[in-house]
């Protein structure tokens, strides 16, 4: 959603942020604007639409000598939550006097009240924005001293925050707070970076500084002195990053969602490495802490999650199941916390997400703290608030994930899904056999993945048979069944197709009465108990016209006979084949977007993570 970038120090700001808000574009967002302090005077320059219209129209609006000479400035990127994307709505903020500019991600929830209060004190805002009240609170607020101003603005507001404020009378600091949005601190040889996402910080310093809701920090080009909100120091500690520029550029690729599908063979031998055991025919997960006897006395799972996440969820909930023997549920995370679950100190819940950030996950990680449960998470942002907040988990590996559509996150996902569901299998009824062999399956993963991949010339040539249709329906069944969900969520976020995931049985209900000649159906039939009556379905679709485009499995000549175009996948487990089979799906949604000429990396109207509720 909306990206935060901040500099103090000796280089060029300017170039410094706007480079920052380039790292932060994949995140999606609709505005862009850019604050620069020089001297006792504070410029902004704001634009609709993208980072290089904002870069553009700074250089073209500003003297030349001032943004060479302008050290520190605070820049941001909107997702518009309050008001359009307009200039006027974008952010930098200013308070009522101009001496102090704000960026804001997150949303202030009783910003109609404190908006007609300071109204009837005689201020005139600009914009439709929660993000301006908060400006000229901080601007109410402040007697000479910014961060007891911007101490005493954040105590009156409710809902959540991450923010960068720099004013023309304090020019040597910028003050920077989180609530339930991150901010990653940069810390750099006489310059300092302030970032929601350290994507935007890892070309100038590995060294970094995650602050915990409520913290508030000075900063400084030399220094970052943390404190909590009633002022009392609080110490964090300066984590490296550990990730290259590398991984965040594109390498070659049209977009960096392809890149990301053709990394999968290496994501999930990263996601996989070291976590086998060979010997006992189960799986290392370290990063769980638990011992089998806590294994033992865990009588349920649930996992929570949202969007593809939530897919994969679906997935281990077949594999918890079939391969643990214990009774596992999914819930959607927004659901979560407002239904009061039931949960006790035998509940394991796993929260699932790529970012870390997902404000729907966290609050559901946080209700099930509150709740006694035992709670671990499946994160692929190291250092993300999930990963933190929740203690214990199993990173993916997967490396950065730049594209809005996540792919390589949900393949990582399963395969780090089917090593838990090993582990507790084991730990229950599922032999040493079993284990050896379902944990060579695992193994393979990264190679059925390849043989997929090898197929995108193919898959391309299927998908411009299809470029045209405006409506699909993906059907499966069994663990089948979330990887049509997720073929569906993929192809609609980046073609637009209208596409709907349906479980294969579920057709005849309903769907079925939109059919008609040439309507795409997509259906993932893999070899499994499920295969011959998802066929069945295939026929009816046929019968009705439908053009049907298949996931099957290598050889099986029955099921290429009822297709009429078709994608095989290696032979597998019928578990281990969501992954090859989601990975097709990928290729697909990703050509028929490509054909159609969309933005595939920031599809309009989605972001990244999402951070607000
Ligand atoms: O970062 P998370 O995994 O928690 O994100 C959850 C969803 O927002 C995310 O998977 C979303 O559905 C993607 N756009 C899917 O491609």
């Amino acid at each position: 959603m909306c990206g935060i970038v901040g500099y103090i120090g000796k280089a060029n700001a300017a170039s410094v942020l706007i480079g920052g808000l380039k790292r932060l574009e994949y995140r999606g967002y609709d505005s862009a604007g850019l604050a620069l302090l020089d001297g006792d005077v504070i410029h902004i320059s704001k634009a609709p639409g993208k980072v290089a219209n904002l870069n553009a129209k700074a250089r073209a609006e500003w003297d030349a000598g001032m943004i060479e000479r302008a050290g520190t400035g605070i820049a941001h990127t909107r997702w518009a939550t309050h008001g359009p994307p307009t200039e006027a709505n974008a952010h930098p903020h200013l308070d009522e006097s101009g001496h102090i500019a704000l960026v804001h991600n997150g949303i202030i929830e009783n910003y109609r009240s404190i908006r007609a209060r300071l109204e009837s004190k005689g201020h005139h805002f600009r914009s439709e924005t929660d993000t301006e009240v908060l400006a000229h609170l901080i601007g109410d607020c402040d007697k000479g001293d910014l961060l007891q101003a911007v101490r005493d603005a954040l105590h009156q507001v409710e809902g959540t925050f991450g923010i960068a404020v720099i004013s023309s009378r304090e020019p040597g600091i910028i003050i920077t707070a989180r609530r339930g949005s991150p901010i990653v601190i940069g810390v750099g040889h006489g310059e300092t970076i302030i970032a929601s996402d350290a994507s935007a910080i890892l070309a100038h310093t590995q060294r970094v500084i995650y602050l915990d809701d409520n913290d508030i920090a000075v900063v400084t080009a030399d220094a970052v002195d943390v404190r909590d909100l009633n002022n009392f120091p609080v110490t964090r500690e300066i984590a490296e990053l550990g990730l290259d520029t590398a991984a965040t550029e594109k390498g070659g690729y049209e977009h960096f969602m392809l890149k990301e599908i053709h990394e999968q063979p290496e994501s999930l031998a990263n996601a996989i490495r070291g976590r086998l055991d060979h010997q006992l025919g189960s799986s290392v997960l370290s990063g769980m802490g638990t011992s089998p006897r806590d294994l033992a006395e865990i009588l349920r799972v649930v996992m929570v999650g949202c969007g593809t996440s939530l897919h994969a969820a679906m997935v281990g909930e077949y594999a918890l199941g079939d391969i643990a023997d214990i009774p596992a549920e999914v819930r959607q995370a927004a659901d979560f916390r407002y239904r009061n679950p039931i949960l006790g100190n035998h509940d394991l819940v796993v929260a699932i997400s790529q970012s870390g950030e997902t404000a729907d996950t966290l609050a559901a990680v946080r209700e099930a703290r509150q709740k006694g449960a035992f709670v671990m998470s499946l994160v692929n942002v190291v250092g993300s608030t999930i990963a933190r907040e929740t203690g214990r988990g199993v990173y993916l590996h997967a490396g950065p994930e730049i594209s809005v559509a996540s792919t390589k996150a949900f393949t990582s996902q399963v395969s780090v899904l089917l090593m838990m569901a090993l582990k507790l299998g084991r730990g229950r009824r599922f032999s040493r056999e079993e284990g050896l062999r379902l944990a060579l399956e695992i193994e393979a993963i990264p190679e059925l993945v390849r043989s997929v991949i090898k197929q995108d010339k193919l898959i391309s040539e299927i998908a411009a048979r299809y470029v045209d249709n405006e409506h699909a329906f993906y059907i499966g069944r069994g663990p089948m069944y979330p990887v049509a969900l997720e073929g569906a969520l993929k192809l609609k976020e980046i073609s637009y197709i209208h596409a709907e995931g349906y479980h294969a049985a579920e057709l005849k209900h309903g769907p079925i009465a939109l059919l008609q000649k040439g309507t795409l159906v997509v259906a993932v039939a893999c070899e499994g108990p499920a295969k011959d009556k998802t066929l069945g379905n295939v026929e009816e679709c046929r019968a009705r016209g439908a053009r049907i485009l298949g996931v099957i499995t290598e050889g099986d000549h029955e099921a290429e006979e009822v297709m009429d175009d078709f994608i095989a996948i290696p032979r597998a487990h019928p578990l281990v084949a969501t992954i090859p089979a989601t990975v097709a799906l990928q290729l697909f949604s990703y050509h028929v977007a490509r054909l159609r000429g969309c933005e595939i990396d920031q599809p309009r109207n989605l972001a990244k993570s999402v951070t607000v509720e």
